[in-house]
């Protein structure tokens, strides 16, 4: 097949969803991969080494689209990029398309089949095609980094002649792999970590990082979905776990919000009332900050300082480290594109096809989002 990987439009995307050493497996698969010119540049890999690799550098995207019958990207496209996409050819990348709704119009208008990376299933088969776990090491770990620049002080128990420093007291919600990534670095920088999350299953994941699970009486429902996501949690709940949060806030340096719900508003779970019990200097990381955020005070995209506490509403930190990044979408990309098409035709009896394909020949696919577009949004 002709793959093509057009550069990144969206402003701050320094990603690119497929760098050389990929290119160079997907040739030896007697696949065309061509890229257009300057795609690695801001995630640094040039024009050179993905000719090394066998692809072929095409000037514009134009061009590139026009050629390649599978367009392989990290973004959803714009709906100039839309627009450019051949009538019946295959998309594979993020799409939001619960948010999208337009663009998903678009695809069925033009016979797109479309696959969306959030939608690959979570089952042990697809782990290596998981782009959503693997920009959430990113984010989780870069999160730390982040929250160490903004405070004040340092996060490892120092004894020195010139006095002992404590450690930096580190608040993680939400221990999912974002969540598990933040303790991991935060406890590798020696800091006090606690976390919590309310699928029973995380507390030894948490433990086992060397971290505190706060423990907090947790709901009777079943909190998980069959695909491992945590449910929305009830009002009743939520007003104790803010209850069990503000009890740690007094002495808490650092929190790194990390509480999402699949396709829904991200759970409040620090109140402005609830900032103001912070001591003076300290940092909210709210990685939840583009689902609405778990900080009433969370803006994204901006870092605010409200009540003396600096809270920073973090949107698309995996950009932040393109290399790395791209590295592992990459991977996760080539992976399913490999498993979409190790047949001739794709195969809709399998799960992974069935449940991350959107559109296909004019007609939604996937269930939540044919039923969405029904309702006319969310
Ligand atoms: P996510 O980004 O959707 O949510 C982050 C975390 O927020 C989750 O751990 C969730 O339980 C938590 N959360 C939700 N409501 C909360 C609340 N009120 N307070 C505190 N925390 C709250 O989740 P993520 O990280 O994408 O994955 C969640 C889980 O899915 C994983 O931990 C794992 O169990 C499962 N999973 C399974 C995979 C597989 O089997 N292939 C791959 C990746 C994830």
């Amino acid at each position: 097949m002709k793959i093509g990987i057009p550069k990144e439009i969206v402003k701050g995307e320094t990603r690119v969803a497929l760098i050389p050493s990929m290119v160079s497996a997907l040739i030896k698969m007697n696949h065309e991969v061509l890229v257009e010119k300057g795609a690695g540049a801001e995630s640094s890999f040039s024009d050179q080494e993905y000719e090394q690799a066998g692809a072929v550098i095409i000037k514009n995207a134009q061009e590139l689209f026009k050629r390649a019958e599978v367009i392989l990207k990290v973004q959803p496209p714009e709906m100039n990029e839309a627009d450019l996409l051949n009538e019946g050819g295959t998309f594979i990348g993020f799409l939001a398309p619960l948010n999208n709704l337009d663009l998903v119009k678009k695809f069925i208008d033009r016979k797109i089949t479309a696959f969306a990376m959030e939608f690959v299933p979570r089952i042990s088969r697809a782990q290596s095609m998981d782009a959503l776990s693997a920009m959430a090491t990113v984010s989780g770990y870069k999160a730390i980094l982040i929250a160490a620049n903004m405070l004040g002080k340092m996060f490892p128990l120092l004894m020195t002649a010139a006095g002992t420093i404590p450690p930096a007291n580190v608040l993680i919600l939400g221990a999912g792999v974002a969540g598990l990534q933040a303790i991991a670095s935060a406890k590798r920088m020696g800091a006090r970590v606690e976390a919590f999350d309310p699928r029973p299953a995380v507390r030894e994941q948490v433990q086992s990082l060397g971290a505190t699970f706060i423990e907090m009486e947790l709901p009777e429902e079943d909190v998980e979905t069959e695909g491992g996501y945590a449910r929305e949690q009830s009002e009743a709940f939520l007003v104790k776990e803010q209850e069990a949060i503000a009890n740690r806030l007094p002495k808490t340096d650092v929190v790194i919000s990390t509480a999402q719900i699949f396709g829904k508003k991200a759970p409040l779970l620090i109140t402005e009332e609830m900032v103001k019990l912070m001591p003076e200097g300290s940092v909210i990381i709210d990685l939840a900050a583009e689902q609405g955020g778990n900080c009433e005070l969370t803006e994204a995209g901006k870092t605010v300082e409200k009540h003396g506490v600096k809270i920073f509403g973090a949107v698309n930190l995996p950009a932040t480290v393109p290399v790395h990044a791209s590295q592992m979408y990459s991977k996760t990309i080539t992976n399913l594109f490999k498993q979409l098409f190790k047949e001739d035709k794709l195969n809709f009896e399998d799960e992974i096809t069935q449940k991350s394909c959107i559109t296909h020949q004019g007609k939604v696919v996937n269930e939540l989002v044919a039923s969405t577009l029904n309702k006319g949004g969310k």
